[in-house]
């Protein structure tokens, strides 16, 4: 009920400030050049001066003041749009306004044109059908929306093919882009082609320079999906594959439901991060396949109520919370639950990584009944996370408690111990549980060393291999996680 309640005001509100009678026009005069406005719901594409940049978190200029107009004449044209007409007329297909489709015109207008208007009404849907193949360069769908927008693809959709056919002036960070919108889904039985190979191969990334060698230089490569400053978001049935770095990533968000995914992309894709959330609160990832060239699912600072089940990675990076505290940042992380997983073929299970000198926390992670297959570092906590050599030990520590291990079974790649608990010196790890952990070699030797430093916490069952450095109790300098500001 208070949900109904809160989308009827939501809804008031949006029609009383965000009816925007100016978006009526690109529905009507699609074939006509777009102008460059920054109306509500006009898609930016390219422009710098309008991207959220992960760098600069500042936001686009607020869209201007809502100007009472009069509603727009019943229309003649062949797309009728009257929101108040039957559901079909929500639906905005984007061959109707101009999209080939053919896999080498460029769509965007089309895209940006049916946004608009989609955007415009209650429960619109941009729809990008199937047997089509739409490619479009790197764009904002923005809002504020209507509420019960989708954006539904059932054909393909993808952009330009690899760095020389990127358009100069569009951001090499991100593709597509959703801003400021709330109770939107982005779905359908299609499939979002990142056509990566060539950002992969580039020569600044990992070995891939003359002589496996790594050149210097900017390698921004475009995440492939990013939801910006969003809240009550669904996101399903789509096929998600071969980005040029992260496939989706999250930030600034808060409600977000992620359901029957397939991400994919090649082992050896450098930073291909499956689902990638940081400062979004109250998500949900089930039911998702993930195998790609780093994290499946990362979760970043200032995230909490994460839920995560049902989800198979592999071959990936596992599941990390981190990296966390760089630069002496703060990051608060908390209530983030693992649950039915199977982590295979990974460099890592379930992991969470932080830097030295970091501040803040992470308290109340679980992770439960997760089979591994063949996964190097099954378990992992590291506190001394570093991508160069050169990583100086500071005292202060983003502070890791209260986590939970419970039925984590299958077999794990001897390269690695499957248990790594490498705590800060300065401040230890507290109250780790482990339950029914039970983990074999694939093949070769039983390795019983695990590693543990500075880690404090119980075995409520005995673990295989067995564990002797859990330290019991609590260490001496105890602290109060109020005081790493969280
Ligand atoms: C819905 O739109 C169609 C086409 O514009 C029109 O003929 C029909 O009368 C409209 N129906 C209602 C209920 O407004
Ligand atoms: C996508 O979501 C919209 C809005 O919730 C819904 O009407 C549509 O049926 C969904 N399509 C698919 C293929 O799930
Ligand atoms: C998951 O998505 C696929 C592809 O869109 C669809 O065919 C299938 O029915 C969905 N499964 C469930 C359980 O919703
Ligand atoms: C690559 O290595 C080969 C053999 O060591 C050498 O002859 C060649 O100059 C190297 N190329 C570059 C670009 O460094
Ligand atoms: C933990 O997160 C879940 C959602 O994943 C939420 O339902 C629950 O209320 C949260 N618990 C606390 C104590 O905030
Ligand atoms: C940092 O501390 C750890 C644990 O005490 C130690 O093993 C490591 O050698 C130290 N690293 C540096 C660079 O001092
Ligand atoms: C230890 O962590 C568990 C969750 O794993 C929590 O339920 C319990 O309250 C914590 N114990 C203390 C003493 O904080």
């Amino acid at each position: 009920m208070a949900f109904i309640r809160g989308l009827s005001l939501l809804l008031i509100i949006a029609i009383i400030f965000f009816d925007n009678f100016g978006n009526v026009e690109g529905r009507y005069h699609f074939h006509k050049k777009q102008k460059k406005s920054s109306n509500i719901g006009s898609p930016v594409s390219g422009s710098p001066a309008y991207s959220p940049d992960p760098e600069d978190p500042s936001p686009p200029s607020d869209p201007p003041p809502y100007v009472p107009s009069d509603p727009p004449s019943v229309p003649s044209d062949p797309y009728p749009t009257n929101p108040r007409n039957t559901s079909s007329d929500c639906v905005f297909d984007v061959t109707s306004f101009g999209a080939v489709g053919d896999g080498e015109a460029d769509d965007t207008a089309a895209f940006r044109a049916a946004w608009k208007a989609a955007c415009a009404v209650e429960s619109g849907v941009v729809l990008a059908p199937a047997d089509y193949c739409f490619k479009i360069t790197s764009t904002i769908f923005s809002g504020p929306c209507k509420p019960g927008l989708a954006f539904q693809v059932d054909g393909t959709l993808m952009p330009p093919d690899g760095p020389d056919w990127w358009p100069k002036a569009d951001s090499r960070k991100q593709w597509l882009v959703f801003y400021k919108l709330d109770q939107m889904t982005f779905n359908g039985t299609g499939i979002i082609e990142g056509n990566g190979q060539q950002w992969w191969e580039l020569p600044c990334k990992p070995h891939r320079g003359p002589n496996g060698s790594t050149l210097r230089g900017p390698c921004d490569s475009p995440a492939l999906i990013r939801f910006f400053m969003s809240s009550n978001l669904v996101v399903n049935g789509l096929r998600i594959q071969n980005s040029p770095q992260f496939h989706m990533k999250f930030d600034g968000c808060e409600g977000v439901l992620i359901d029957n995914l397939s991400i994919s992309s090649p082992k050896l894709s450098p930073n291909t991060d499956g689902i990638h959330i940081e400062n979004t609160k109250l998500v949900g990832i089930y039911n998702s396949m993930i195998g790609n060239g780093d994290d499946c699912i990362s979760i970043g600072p200032g995230c909490a109520n994460v839920d995560i089940e049902g989800v198979t990675c592999g071959p990936s990076h596992g599941i990390s919370i981190g990296s966390l505290g760089v630069h002496n940042s703060q990051a608060c992380v908390s209530n983030i639950t693992v649950r039915n997983a199977i982590i295979k073929e990974s460099d890592n299970g379930v992991r969470i990584k932080t830097w030295q000198g970091g501040m803040g926390s992470v308290t109340g992670v679980s992770f439960e009944n997760i089979q591994m297959e063949n996964v190097r570092n099954c378990i992992n906590i590291d506190q001394y996370y570093c991508m160069s050599k050169g990583c100086q030990n500071q005292t202060s520590a983003v502070y890791v408690t209260d986590i939970y291990y419970r039925n984590i079974k299958g077999t794990y790649d001897v390269r690695n111990p499957p248990i790594h608990f490498a705590c800060s010196d300065s401040v230890a790890c507290t109250n780790i549980t482990l339950s029914e952990v039970e983990l074999l070699p694939q093949e070769g030797e039983l390795m019983d060393d695990p590693f543990c430093w500075n880690a404090y916490g119980i075995q409520e069952t005995l673990t295989i291999p067995p564990i002797n450095c859990l330290q019991d109790g609590e260490p001496h300098n105890i602290v109060e996680s109020s005081e790493f500001g969280c």
